[in-house]
This record gives structure tokens, sequence and C-alpha cells, in this order.
């Protein structure tokens, strides 16, 4: 008899036991999202490197960052009417498109001819976090860049891809942690994870 009751109460610590390291195990949101969107990720990476090994003078420089202005700026003004800086503060400190044009003006040219952008649907703030996500970290490649650039002979027109400096790993950690801690349902994150790789998608469309 009390061989049966200890053997049962070892049974139900293991079982509980278990599922607390099970749930302990869980990945991240965000640590999702980055593998969900992998494969879309890398088919734009590849286009965008193949323009970058083509570039030989600032305007071809300035005709990628473009292709960057045209769909970041209508993407950040697709995302405005939901977040501010009461989701995210220093919100306006992120904005990416004046800094793409401000680099584009040095290089010498103008943001007149834009090429066509197809948005990705953005109609909650589980959508525009997750096109929020592709554009925060399309800086985050930017070392890279700026050195392929650098060998190419570009000397200016960095203010984009070097994101934000040697805070651009704190500024990134910050958005990763708002995103983990708003996406607590499946349907949220289905919906983020599916207009983040909307949005590599699209973009990948423009050039
Ligand atoms: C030459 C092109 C590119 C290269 C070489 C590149 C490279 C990288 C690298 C090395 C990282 C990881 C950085 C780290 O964890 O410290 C990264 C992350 C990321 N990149 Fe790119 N990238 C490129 C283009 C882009 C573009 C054009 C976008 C979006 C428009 C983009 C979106 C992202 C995102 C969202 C992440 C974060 C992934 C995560 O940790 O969740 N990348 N990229």
């Amino acid at each position: 008899m009390n061989t049966d009751v200890q053997r049962r109460g070892l049974f139900l610590a293991n079982l509980v036991s278990r599922r607390y390291l099970w749930s302990f195990s869980l990945p991240m949101f965000s640590t999702i999202l980055k593998e969900s969107t992998s494969v879309s990720h890398q088919k734009l990476e590849k286009i965008v490197v193949s323009k970058l090994k083509d570039i030989r003078s600032e305007s071809d420089y300035a005709a990628l960052l473009i292709h960057f202005y045209a769909y970041f700026s209508a993407l950040e003004k697709a995302i405005a009417p939901f977040i501010d800086d009461t989701i995210l503060a220093g919100f306006d400190q992120r904005r990416k498109a004046e800094r793409l044009s401000t680099d584009i003006s040095a290089l010498g040219e103008a943001t007149t001819l834009l090429p066509t952008v197809q948005m990705p649907q953005i109609n909650t703030l589980a959508q525009a976090l997750g096109a929020m996500y592709v554009m925060e970290g399309s800086v985050m490649g930017g070392p890279i860049i700026i050195g392929l650039l650098q060998k190419a002979g570009i000397q200016k027109g960095f203010s984009f891809f070097g994101g934000y400096g040697d805070k651009t790993h704190a500024m990134w950690a910050t958005f990763i942690q708002l995103l983990n801690e708003k996406f607590t349902t499946p349907d949220q994150q289905k919906l983020a994870i599916q207009t983040a790789n909307e949005t590599f998608e699209n973009f990948a469309l423009t050039f």
C-alpha cells in the first residue's frame, strides 16, 4: 500500500517536472519568427547581394537605395496608424526612409522617380509589427553590406546601412523584447509571421 502511494507520488512528481521543463524549453516567439522567415530572408539577401556586386559607382549605389526608399517609405506610412511611442519607445528614431533619402542625396541623386511597390496587408498591430521586424532587421547585415560597398570604392551614403552604430544590437534587443511580449496568442503569431514573409517577398518583387 505504502509503496503504491509512493509510486503514484513519484509518477506525479515526474509528470509535473516534465511539464515544467517542457514549458521552459518552449522557443521564444522571436526565434520562431526568425526560423519561419529564413527562406524569404535568404531569397531577398541573394538578390541584394547580386545587386551589390554589380555596383561600380555612387549612382549605381543610389539606384539600389532608391529601391529601399520606395519600399520602406510606403511601409512606414502603412504601419504608422498602428505603432507609436506608446507601443515602442523611441519609435521615431527607428524611421528608415529619412536616412535613405539623406544617403541618396549625399550620393548626388534624388527620390523623384521611384519603382512601383506592392504592400503587404497591414490592418492590425500584429501585421504592422511583422512588417517592422523586416525593416528593423534590414540593418543587421549592415556591416557586411558596407564592407562590400567599400570594396567597390564607395565612401559615403552609409547612414541607413550604418544602423544605430554601436547601439544597433541594443536597439534590436529592445525590439525583439517587444515582439516577445506582444505576441502571446497563436493567431497573432501566425499573422505576424505571415506579414513578415509577405514583406520580404514583396520587397524582392521591387527589383
Ligand atoms: C546583402 C544582403 C543582406 C545580408 C548580407 C544580410 C545579413 C544578415 C545577417 C548577417 C543577419 C544576422 C545579424 C545578427 O544576428 O547579428 C541578418 C539578420 C536579419 N536581416 Fe539580413 N541581410 C541582408 C539583407 C537583408 C534585407 C534586405 C532585409 C530586409 C529588408 C533583411 C532582414 C533581416 C532581418 C529581419 C534579420 C533579423 C533576423 C533575426 O534575427 O530574427 N536582411 N541579416
